[in-house]
């Protein structure tokens, strides 16, 4: 039964015996219910470690369109699970903390999209996937930072566009694609405080290290990326060039675990946030969302079966189609 106290607190929060080894009962759990866990590459290192498939947001929204799984856990943040559910209605999506929002999808709310789309009649709307099933419903094509470009490349060269919310993303892809895209303004509160001074800095330090961005970043950090993409764009290419040992890596440092788990005598060096005043001094490039994820949420996500993800069938309906047409395209 899932009790009032879980609902206002948006998580099972129940206490875990401290003698369970939680790797364990999870990984035991998930196959006595035929469930999947799914991670992004920004949690913790102890669940990517036990997840069964660990992606970008597009891999992810992949693997959930394909899985034969019963049920799946979403370990990323809300957005995320939205799309496994949209893409597998029928499946159960378990998400270990209904917290686990994002800043960016908060910046586009479905209702100021929907005043803005009929303030510009005879222009299709492009949606970042970091958005709300509200909004996807009012959208034409979503995309990913990992298919951005070509996704929107498949549009006619006049086509006219409005691209949201994340303002840095669509500015990358109007200046490598020549379009002019009308942009929302929207962002990351991680990606956006990526520091340029420090990534300079870090490079007069290590002259050998090559820099990679998200596209989510603003564009002086983009301006000095060796290598822009997605998450898994950035881990492609350390993984196939063994013969370049150093990067500096701006994006959230959750990446670190794979990057080095997987190119174990590469140096990555993480670019520290911005400080500004009254921060005290933070250097938090870790995404408090995706941080909400933990062994024990997970372990009672999978026990109590709760919390899962329900969309709204009228949105659901109209939400599930731009997301097909960009895996269709992608
Ligand atoms: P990726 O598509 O690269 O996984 O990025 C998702 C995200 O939320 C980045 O902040
Ligand atoms: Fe959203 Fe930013 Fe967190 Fe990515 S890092 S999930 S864009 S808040």
């Amino acid at each position: 039964m899932v009790k009032e106290e879980w609902i206002k607190k948006g998580f099972v929060d129940e206490p875990v015996d401290d003698t369970l080894d939680l790797k364990k009962e999870i990984r035991r759990m998930c196959k006595e219910k035929g469930a999947i866990i799914l991670a992004h590459y920004y949690t913790v290192g102890d669940i990517q470690d036990i997840a069964d498939f660990v992606g970008d947001s597009l891999a992810l929204a992949r693997k959930a369109a394909e899985t034969d799984a019963k049920i799946m856990v979403m370990c990323g943040v809300h957005f995320m699970a939205e799309t496994c559910k949209l893409l597998s209605p029928d499946k159960t999506v378990l998400c270990p903390d209904l917290n686990a929002g994002c800043s960016l999808a908060d910046s586009c709310k479905a209702e100021d999209l929907k005043v803005y789309k009929e303030e510009h009649p005879g222009y299709q709307v492009i949606s970042y996937v970091n958005t709300t099933a509200a909004v996807k419903a009012l959208t034409d094509c979503v995309v990913t930072s990992g298919n951005a470009e070509k996704v929107i490349n498949a549009f006619p060269k006049d086509a006219k566009l409005i691209f949201g919310p994340d303002y840095n993303l669509g500015n990358y892809i109007n200046s490598v694609t020549g379009r002019n895209m009308l942009l929302w303004n929207g962002g990351c509160h991680v990606h956006e405080k990526f520091s340029v001074e420090e990534i300079i800095k870090l490079k007069k330090e290590n002259p050998d290290a090559l820099v990679m961005a998200h596209l989510e970043c603003k564009a002086p950090v983009l301006a000095v990326a060796d290598i822009k993409g997605s998450t898994a764009t950035m881990l492609k290419y350390a993984q196939s060039h063994p013969e370049t040992k150093k990067y500096i890596v701006a994006t959230e440092a959750g990446i670190l675990h794979e990057m080095q788990r997987t190119c174990p005598d590469v140096t990555f060096i993480p670019v520290p946030p911005e400080v500004s005043e009254g921060s005290l001094g933070c250097s938090c490039n870790e995404c408090n969302y995706m941080k909400l994820n933990s062994l024990k949420k997970i372990y009672n996500t999978l026990k109590y079966g709760w919390p899962s993800i329900e969309v709204d069938p009228a949105i659901a309906k109209e939400a599930v189609k731009p997301i097909e047409k960009m895996l269709s395209l992608s």
